[in-house]
């Protein structure tokens, strides 16, 4: 018999809902709500707290109401919500909204890892549980990290950012061209009509032994660059190629940051998600990758790889299913690793 739960996701600018449907079997989406207000973060240049805590308060009633009328009728199994990474103040409101409702509908709370949830999407989004073991790669706005996971509750950081996320490197560089905010999609876009190699930028972290990531280097290797040959900046032009080189510095960074993962562990299932994963350019040169080292590769697809509540939901789904008891003492922790 399936099962339903309530995921709620308020980490970060985006605010939404879901409603899942699930058994050991795997899951399905019966509906979400989501809203994020890009416009008014693009004129402010980047997430501005007190606007994201106050869209999250106005918007929660209202899409946990769009999310259940578009799931149809049906009795809540379990409630959830994003406790953490994040940013506390949008967190709490997630949390204490999801505490409340699952109150009022007498079931269980769940406090859920925000890059758990991550991890679930590139199976939960094709309606399948993670499978064992398996070697994630999370890279959106605020996260870059690749993750070991050999079990439900075993999971381990093999690699992770020592300074921007790759989201951020993407926000910023694009930034400096005028490409405005987040610009990680207008850059690829602008990418595809120039030719790399016609000016030169350094491959992050490319051969070193561990598995992490850095992309300050490369955003003050472009900043002297730009310096140097406004040109690259001005649309229509050479900003073209400045965009396709640095979509394979990134591009290139990610693949043998990933590879080397793969290789240290020797694990043959790979996955991606987070909001870059929508970077075509970036999926194809993981997924060839993956190919040559014979992996079976998962992706998010549809909107499961950017900030959604369906993977949160499907987090909470399989706490039920495994019988695991509420989370009602649980605090927002904007810090909360993901490894166990
Ligand atoms: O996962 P996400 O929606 O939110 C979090 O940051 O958690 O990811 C957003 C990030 C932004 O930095 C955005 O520029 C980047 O993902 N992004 C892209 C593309 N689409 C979104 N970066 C590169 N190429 C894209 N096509
Ligand atoms: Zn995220």
């Amino acid at each position: 018999m399936a099962l339903r739960t309530l995921g709620i996701e308020t980490s970060c600018d985006e605010t939404a809902v879901a409603v899942l449907e699930a058994d050991e079997q795997g899951c399905r989406l019966l509906g979400e709500a989501l809203a994020t207000r890009p416009q008014e973060h693009a004129e402010l240049g980047g997430i501005v707290p007190e606007l994201t805590v106050r869209q999250h308060l106005e918007l929660l009633p209202k899409l946990l109401e769009e999310a259940k009328s578009r799931s149809g009728e049906g009795k809540i199994d379990g409630v959830g919500a994003t406790a953490g990474p994040g940013l506390a103040p949008a967190l709490l409101v997630g949390l204490s909204f999801g505490k409340a409702f699952a109150w009022a509908q007498k079931t269980t709370f769940h406090a859920i890892n925000h890059l758990e949830g991550h991890l679930y999407s590139p199976f939960v989004s094709q309606g399948k549980w993670p499978k064992y073991p398996h070697v994630a790669l999370i890279v959106s706005g605020g996260h870059t990290l690749l993750v070991e996971a050999t079990g439900p509750d075993k999971r381990k950081i093999l690699g992770t950012t020592r300074d921007d996320a790759a989201g951020e490197a993407f926000d910023k560089l694009a930034r400096m061209v005028g490409l405005g905010y987040p610009g990680g999609a207008a850059l690829e876009k602008e990418s595809r009509g120039g030719v790399r190699g016609r000016v030169s930028l350094p491959r992050p972290m490319k051969g070193a032994e561990s598995c992490d990531f850095s992309f300050s280097g490369l955003k003050n290797a472009a900043r002297l660059l730009l310096e140097k040959n406004p040109r690259l900046a001005v649309e229509g032009g050479a900003r073209s190629d400045f965009c396709a080189e640095v979509q394979a510095a990134i591009t290139e960074s990610l693949v043998d940051r990933s590879a080397k993962a793969l290789d240290q562990t020797g694990i043959r299932t790979f996955t991606v998600s987070g909001g870059v994963s929508a970077n075509q350019g970036v999926l194809e040169a993981l997924k060839k990758m993956a190919g040559q080292r014979g992996c079976d590769f998962q992706c998010a697809t549809g909107g499961w790889n950017t900030d959604n509540a369906s993977m949160i939901a499907a987090v909470v789904a399989r706490r039920v299913l495994d019988g695991q008891s509420s989370d009602w003492e649980a605090d927002a922790d904007p810090r909360w690793s993901v490894a166990r």
